[in-house]
């Protein structure tokens, strides 16, 4: 189908979503096109690659891509391919390439900067049109790569907004990842894990801000949690705090979501605010809250850890929880299809307790093996598989549509409601997106 910009308005009503937008192969290249490839997409974390010479492969649309780090201390972005015969240099997700990069076809060598260092036999190419420093004969950049704090993104367009910019009210995620720390400093824990979601982007970004959907779908994971805590408090136990993630889907129970709000915020990004600000009172979390005290002063760190904030979506490919540590990034592989990397972080300075609260939530919510996301899986799956029937054409946001509530360049959810205000506004925002440069109307 020859998708017009008229086509592609067409799909996105105030609110409701055509099926075809999660289910239709010439929209999914479209989006890669006009999303993926063209908006800033999340490389990863600069302590991914801490060591010069260190690699991290990382898909951006439907690019593969690697962070590097040179041996001068600088990062780079790269796609990862041989400018020679076109093979991929690099194969495990990670690794260190020693002093250059080596391609195991015929042993061209790369800096880590993409530059073409050393071609064997290179006599070769006396006399032919080969020059070492052609630029079609390094390793390509991607056009644009930047970072805001540590966390680097990379544009595959010439030109646009800046990453600031394009981030917008979104910086709040990082900003709030690295000062939670009281040595200022985050960095990632080991490995993430990775799954393969058999369902569209889309569907897990409008999940993670769904405040209708916990407390019916992650319900019974909430109440078997609920009985464990009472039968150790039965037994003179008191059960782990990160028990308490997955009690609080029965604690709060179906329509109890309402009270925590919901914000739009420009560039298609949207947070969560209330739930979860990990501020109990127990000896843990106190020491760590003097440990902040002595690194910012009372009233900093007080600003610090009032952030009233849980989730926030970075549009198109981001979903941070900065009070667990948390950042899921996605890679869409196909319209039902979507690779995702589920990262966790350390503050540095914090006490061991609050890392280890926070790898409660990890391992007990975030990981693909718990029941949390198991039962979010087969949801996004069974959605992914009733769209692809022609049982319907419309997919409904209309949970409170019409009452937003406008607040300069954001708007905030009806108060005390479970309103479907992120997806509405994600929506909205990939129509724009969409049809920014499209093939006129
Ligand atoms: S394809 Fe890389 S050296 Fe030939
Ligand atoms: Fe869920």
């Amino acid at each position: 189908m020859n998708w017009t910009n008229d086509k592609i308005s067409a799909l996105v009503e105030p609110d409701r979503a055509h099926r075809k937008a999660y289910v239709d192969e010439d929209l999914f290249d479209l989006e890669m096109e006009r999303i993926f490839e063209r908006l800033w997409v999340y490389i990863g974390h600069e302590s991914q690659v801490k060591n010069p010479g260190d690699y991290y492969l990382a898909r951006v649309g439907r690019q593969p891509m690697m962070m590097t780090r040179d041996h001068n201390g600088e990062i780079h972005v790269l796609y990862n391919r041989c400018p020679h015969r076109g093979a991929q240099l690099c194969t495990a997700r990670k690794g260190n390439a020693g002093r250059r990069i080596r391609c195991s076809y015929h042993a061209w060598f790369f800096d880590l900067d993409g530059r073409l260092d050393q071609i064997p036999a290179s006599e070769g190419y006396d006399g032919t049109n080969l020059k070492m420093d052609d630029p079609e004969f390094q390793v390509q950049k991607a056009p644009r790569v930047d970072n805001y704090r540590g966390f680097w993104f990379a544009s595959l367009a010439e030109d646009g907004p800046s990453l600031e910019s394009h981030l917008g009210n979104s910086k709040v995620a990082f900003d709030q990842l690295i000062d939670r720390a009281p040595g200022g400093e985050t960095e990632v824990v080991g490995e993430c894990f990775q799954m393969v979601q058999q369902s569209n982007w889309k569907i897990f970004l409008e999940n993670q801000l769904d405040a209708s959907h916990p407390g019916a779908t992650h319900e019974s994971t909430g109440i078997a949690a609920m009985t464990i805590e009472k039968d150790m408090r039965s037994a003179g136990e008191e059960p782990p705090i990160a028990y308490g993630f997955l009690s609080d889907f029965a604690r709060i129970g179906i329509d109890g979501w309402g009270k925590f709000g919901t914000v739009a915020h420009p560039q298609g990004h949207c947070s969560l605010e209330g739930y979860m600000g990990i501020r109990p009172d127990d000896p843990d979390t106190n020491e760590y809250v003097r440990l902040m005290y002595d690194a910012y002063g009372e009233k900093k760190a007080e600003e610090i850890l009032g952030v009233n904030l849980h989730h926030v979506l970075v549009y198109p490919c981001l979903s941070v929880q900065p009070p667990l540590q948390q950042l899921r990034t996605i890679r869409p592989l196909g319209p039902d299809r979507t690779l995702t990397e589920i990262w966790h972080f350390r503050l540095k300075g914090a006490p061991e307790a609050i890392y280890k609260r926070a790898l409660g939530y990890y391992y007990l919510v975030n990981s693909p093996s718990t029941m949390v996301n198991a039962d979010d899986l087969f949801n996004w799956w069974k959605v992914q598989h009733g769209l692809e029937s022609q049982g319907g054409d419309w997919v409904s946001f209309h949970r409170n549509a019409g009452f937003d509530v406008v607040e300069g360049e954001v708007r905030k959810s009806t108060p005390g409601s479970m309103s479907e205000l992120p997806l509405r506004h994600m929506m909205q925002a990939w129509k724009n997106y969409m049809m920014s440069n499209g093939g006129g109307s």
